[in-house]
């Protein structure tokens, strides 16, 4: 390990409220670990001469953390233009609800020079920086303008995207020099490195052995380090927590189904309540109640497929509500608004089955979270999209594909006349692949990787 401090750069920071996101949940446990110092967005709109005011500091315990803010035009062009209306559909297949605007590529690289200045302000010799996610995408390009050798690594917390939706990115010939001022790229799964490789070859970068690239000058890395959570104070908060269920008021024998997943279209919401009212109406016994809890907080409201996707759940919901309900039962109950993690513990082990059906997700820490929550000695069964970045690791799930109700409906089926032998045995599977790269693995693999001596000529 060298001697400098690690700097983490990301736009969402954590704040008083409970975060979620997976990005601020994974960073804040690690950080929490091993100290630091952590440089996000404020959320603060700010005319422009405030903005050009530099960091301020929000807090210094456990680590630091100092933030930035952005003015109006900022917050519309960088963060719900470029990053979500732009980068977030394409980098998740949904080159259908792309939005492509050149005022908002331009405000998006602008933000990044001008957080490259703020960033480097704090920045002394022998730092190591690790910068996340897709807002940042140009960041070590322009750290390195200014003249910064520090060793600079990359997380991608979302998908890589593939060579054939890559075309519909107006910037895609920036992207190489981008990455490759980063010296490790990070990712979550093998898919994404294989991704990854494939539009970097195509863009004249010479694939050397065990994902190290040439380009130009600069010699960089990449890799996945699939992320995890902290498997051992999860179990905990389930436990401590147990009693969450209780709220629910469940009728003796009712079963409960669970999703949990930030109101965005590529979580595969509405497929998921066409498929729990499939499998509602097709059930062997219709005296089974089975009800599905969701929890849905929202999320950039503002960028206009969000507003879309919001629209068309609640009208599944009513729906199969209307159509299926009981004077004394409500088959789905939607809840969009943020419940606290230790809070989620205590429901997720209540649930018997839970629903992680992204069309592309990638990771998707609930489902580990789910798992992580169990009673070994009566677990509840995942039913796991092929799509989750989680799906390599936790092959012991029941998988469907999301895109089809019929399959989902069916693996609800199974998974709820399961058998504990056959409960236990997936949950053991699933408790050893979770462990396998837990929060900590994730950060020390990465950094230790980063910190290896640099072919750049690096300080
Ligand atoms: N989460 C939460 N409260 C909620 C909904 C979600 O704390 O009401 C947390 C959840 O426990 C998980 C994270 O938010 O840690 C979501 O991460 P995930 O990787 O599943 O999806 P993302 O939101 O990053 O796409
Ligand atoms: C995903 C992204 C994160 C983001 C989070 C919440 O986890 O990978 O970068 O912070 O979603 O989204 P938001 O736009 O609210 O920060």
């Amino acid at each position: 390990m060298s001697e400098g401090r690690l700097i983490v750069v990301s736009n969402r920071i954590p704040t008083e409220e409970a975060p979620s996101g997976g990005l601020v949940v994974a960073l804040h446990e690690a950080l929490q670990a091993r100290g630091g110092v952590w440089i996000g967005n404020s959320g603060a709109r700010v005319s422009a001469e405030e903005a050009e005011r530099g960091l301020t500091r929000i807090a210094s315990q456990p680590y630091e953390r100092y933030s930035f803010d952005l003015t109006e035009q900022e917050h519309q062009g960088f963060y719900l233009g470029y990053a979500n209306a732009t980068l977030w559909p394409l980098f998740h297949h949904r080159t259908d609800l792309l939005e492509v605007d050149s005022e908002d590529a331009r405000i998006y690289q602008e933000v990044n020079r001008r957080v490259a200045r703020l960033v480097a302000g704090v920045v002394r010799p022998g730092d190591v920086i690790w910068i996340h996610d897709y807002h940042f995408l140009p960041l070590a390009k322009e750290l390195r303008d200014l003249g910064l050798g520090n060793r600079i690594g990359f997380f991608l917390h979302i998908p890589f995207p593939n060579s054939s939706d890559l075309p519909a990115l107006s910037e895609r010939k920036l992207l190489p020099s981008w990455l490759a001022a980063f010296d490790l790229v990070g990712l979550q799964t093998r898919r994404d490195v294989s991704n990854a490789l494939d539009f970097l070859r195509a863009n004249d970068a010479e694939l050397l052995l065990e994902g190290r690239i040439k380009m130009g000058d600069r010699r960089f890395e990449v890799a996945s380090f699939p992320i995890g959570i902290d498997v051992e104070g999860f179990m905990k908060a389930a436990e401590t927590h147990a009693d969450a269920g209780e709220h629910l008021r469940l009728s003796p024998g009712e079963r409960l189904v669970l999703g949990v997943d930030r109101l965005d279209y590529s979580k595969g919401l509405p497929q998921r309540f066409a498929a729990f009212g499939e499998y509602l109406s097709q059930r062997p016994d219709p005296q089974v109640r089975a009800t599905l809890l969701q929890i849905a907080p929202p999320s950039r409201e503002d960028v206009e497929a969000y507003k879309e996707i919001r629209q068309e759940l609640e009208s599944i919901t009513g729906r199969v509500n209307g159509e299926m309900g009981e004077l004394d039962w409500t088959p789905i109950r939607y809840i969009r608004r943020n419940i606290p993690r230790e809070t989620l513990a205590g429901l997720y082990r209540r649930g018997d089955v839970c629903l992680v059906t992204p069309l592309a997700d990638g990771m998707n820490l609930v489902a580990k979270e789910f798992v992580a929550a169990q009673d070994p000695a009566d677990p509840g069964v995942l039913i796991l999209s092929h799509f989750a970045g989680a799906a390599e690791q936790l092959e012991a799930a029941l998988m469907v594909n999301p895109y089809d109700p019929s399959d989902t409906a069916k693996a609800i089926e199974v998974a709820l006349a399961m058998s504990l032998a056959e409960r236990q045995d997936r949950h053991g599977a699933l408790m050893k692949a979770i462990r396998e790269t837990d929060i900590g693995w994730w950060t020390d693999s990465y950094l230790k990787a980063l910190q290896k001596p640099l072919e750049n000529g690096g300080k």
